[in-house]
């Protein structure tokens, strides 16, 4: 691979640039953009650019390094705004938070080329993945107002049994740290901030590792649509500033995407660990199971997307085949033909689908894993795998690929694709009973009885199985959960809103007096909770 893979200055296409340095020295607590005038953490781009005088990487900006002085204020102007549940923003209608939540869509759709951009900029998105994730988030927002007014209707009715009458209405938790992945640092972060704050819970955000100027152009929009301290924003290392929150014991929500190793150290911060619900999407290992009788095509596309979309850098790729030993001579050969078909540049070329990896020292870490395996056996099989141009590691296929190489068992995360020959069915079927992990797992086969087989071996161990498809969150109306170390609670439009707030009853036996007293309550609006409104 060529230096020249990485572009000239002067060739990136106006449509695709950036101002030069975007210092980003404000962070927003308590209604405020405050400004940091201390150390800065620079924002490096996975993309390196010809300057005139050789190849040199980006750094496109830099984020405040605040410390836990200032996250310990954000916290507090959140616990404010929640006031033990008798601030504004817990007790507002749900009709008034939805308007908040609405001016708020308003101003961030304005934002929409630079969002995208920097998505490009700071983790190499490709232009179409970063165009969609923006509007794929905007769609999350809208469903999830449509969402929470049919749970508000089904809450404006009273039931009765056994004599005694009630009413139920879900409120807030408190107060919600919420932290987001550098894959999908909008989409998957909004999914979690979205539904907290609409339900009546207040915020501290921190941004994702990677992915974080791209919070930039929304600040004034979250300052300008939501009331002071209901939404705080911070920046910095994420043990000082996220962890100073932890040990406060005043955080009642985490919803964190990421590791499972980060989010066992956090949660072990926290006093109380019964009081504090979590809501976490962690680590995956979503093997493909390929059978003689695929339609081989099918599953061929939908491995390398499953596989490389990204350059597998999503929780739901997938991370391991295992194919049958009869097809895998000619799934390979079809595999290897598609791959090379596959488009490596920058974010912005058209077509592109392979791009250089945010994480530093990624592909150090990727070439460790290729060269265990071609220790342990196994060879790779396309041209050009294996290879590395600073920030981009080519896609690499590893072939045969068995239980004593790492490649096995590691979330590689990026564009590393082992195949695990298999002669009996029971061989992936112990893999994913083994594994730490349960997310989801893909087969391909038409053979009902033994796809019916595979479907209640794996019923029990992971969130969703694919028949004949790649693995995916999508569509975010689905349930999106995990077993074992990869997830805890269940997102989906819907299901968010649930695990963002609990039930509470107001009930009565149903005498005279008690119905006369309600209806009292009703008739002249007394309460907000409770209340027969109906949002139209
Ligand atoms: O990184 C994990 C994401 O939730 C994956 O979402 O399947 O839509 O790419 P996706």
């Amino acid at each position: 691979m060529t230096p020249e893979f990485f572009p000239a200055e002067s060739s990136i296409p106006a449509s695709a640039r950036i101002p030069d340095f975007l210092e980003q020295r404000e962070y927003l607590i308590a209604g405020e953009l405050r400004r940091w005038e201390g150390d800065m953490n620079p924002v490096v781009s996975p993309v390196w650019v010809h300057d005139g005088k050789g190849l040199v990487q980006k750094t496109i900006g830099s984020t405040p390094l605040l410390t836990s002085k200032e996250s310990l204020q954000a916290l507090d102007a959140a616990v404010a705004a929640y006031d033990l549940g008798h601030g504004a923003w817990p007790r507002m209608t749900v009709i008034e938070r939805i308007e908040h939540v609405e001016r708020f869509l308003v101003r961030m759709k304005e934002q929409r080329s630079l969002v995208v951009n920097l998505l490009m900029w700071e983790i190499g998105k490709p232009q179409k993945d970063s165009e969609k994730e923006f509007d794929r988030t905007c769609d999350y927002i809208l469903d999830t107002i449509r969402a929470l007014k049919e749970l508000d209707r089904n809450s404006a009715r009273f039931i009765e049994e056994q004599g005694i009458m009630g009413q139920i209405r879900r409120v807030p938790l408190g107060v919600a740290l919420c932290m987001g992945p550098y894959n999908y640092p909008l989409n998957e972060t909004f999914t979690t901030l979205f539904p907290a704050l609409i339900m009546g819970n207040t915020v501290v955000f921190k941004p994702a590792k990677y992915g974080v100027l791209l919070i930039r152009p929304l600040l004034e929009a979250f300052r300008d649509s939501f009331p002071p301290g209901v939404i705080n924003i911070i920046y910095g290392r994420g043990r000082e500033t996220v962890g100073a929150l932890m040990e406060t014991g005043k955080l009642d929500v985490f919803a964190f995407i990421g590791t499972n190793k980060g989010a066992n150290d956090l949660k072990k911060l926290h006093p109380k660990p019964h009081r504090l619900k979590a809501i976490l999407g962690l680590d995956a290992k979503n093997p493909a199971i390929v059978l003689p009788d695929a339609d081989l095509d099918n599953a061929v596309n939908e491995c390398v997307t499953g596989t490389l979309s990204f350059n597998g850098q999503r929780c739901t790729a997938l991370k391991i085949l295992f194919v049958h030993r009869s097809i895998v001579d000619e799934f390979q050969k079809r595999f290897l033909i598609a791959i090379s078909k596959l488009k490596a540049g920058m974010p912005w070329e058209p077509g592109v689908s392979l791009t250089p990896l945010p994480e530093p020292g990624k592909t150090d870490y990727l070439k460790g894993l290729v060269d265990d395996a071609l220790a342990q056996g196994a060879r790779i099989l396309n041209a050009g795998g294996g290879e590395v141009n600073r920030s981009y590691f080519n896609p690499t296929v590893l072939y045969p690929a068995n239980s004593k190489m790492r490649i096995y068992h590691e979330e590689q995360f990026g564009p590393v694709i082992p195949i695990v020959p298999f002669d009996t069915d029971e061989e992936p079927v112990t893999y994913v009973l083994n594994s730490n992990f349960g997310q989801q797992v893909s087969l391909f086969g038409k053979d009902s009885r033994r796809m019916a087989r595979f479907i209640d071996d794996f019923s029990n161990q992971v969130g969703r199985i694919n028949l004949n498809t790649q693995c995916q969150r999508g569509p975010d109306s689905f349930p999106f959960n995990g077993r074992k170390d990869s997830a805890e609670g269940t997102l989906s439009v819907a299901d968010a809103l649930r695990v963002f707030s609990i039930r509470t009853i107001v009930a009565a036996k149903t005498t005279n007096e008690n119905k006369q007293l309600v209806g009292k309550i009703l008739r002249n609006r007394e309460s907000t909770f409770l209340s027969t409104d109906y949002i139209f």
